[in-house]
């Protein structure tokens, strides 16, 4: 029946039926590649963002690895051998205010300080332990 009433239109009519159908299957191609592209597109997208996690990971687990200062320990030798030129809250006096000396000096810088002094500041390696200084230097290292 369908065959017989297409075989009843002219050829006019028949290019006509066959371009919309042409067209509509090309207009459904369309909508099937835009939806298989944005899916692969967030794909993508949610790639880059777990690589990003795991760097920012990464650094946070560096940071934490680097920052292994005892506070309390660097602030008993700090009572002990250095208030008496820096003072208590570190506002200095004799010697230089050291509340921001971590934005100033590198912690290698500090340890060099301690170590040496100079300047009017005593040297104490050999007077505090090598420990002792290295915490020191890394909890005077986080004032900034
Ligand atoms: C006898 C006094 C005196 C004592 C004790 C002393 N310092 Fe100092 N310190 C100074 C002086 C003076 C300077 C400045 C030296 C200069 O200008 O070169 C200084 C500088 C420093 C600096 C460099 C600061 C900067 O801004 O450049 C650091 C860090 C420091 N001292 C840490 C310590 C620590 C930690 C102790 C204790 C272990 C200590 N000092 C004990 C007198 C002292």
């Amino acid at each position: 029946m369908n065959r017989s009433l297409w075989e009843t239109y002219d050829n006019n009519t028949k290019n006509e039926v066959l371009s919309a159908m042409v067209k509509s299957k090309w207009i459904m191609g369309l909508m099937a590649l835009t939806l298989a592209v944005s899916l692969s597109a967030c794909g993508n997208k949610k790639e880059e963002t777990n690589n990003g996690t795991t760097t920012g990971n990464n650094e946070t687990t560096g940071n934490t690895s680097g920052g292994t200062v005892d506070a309390a320990a660097a602030e008993t030798v700090y009572k002990a051998n250095c208030i008496s030129c820096h003072a208590v809250d570190l506002a200095g006096g004799i010697g230089p205010n050291l509340q921001k000396v971590g934005g100033k000096l590198s912690v290698a810088d500090i340890t060099k300080r301690i170590d040496e002094g100079g300047g009017g500041m005593p040297a104490f390696k050999g007077t505090l332990s090598d420990t002792d200084i290295a915490n020191l230097a890394g909890w005077l290292g986080s004032m900034k």
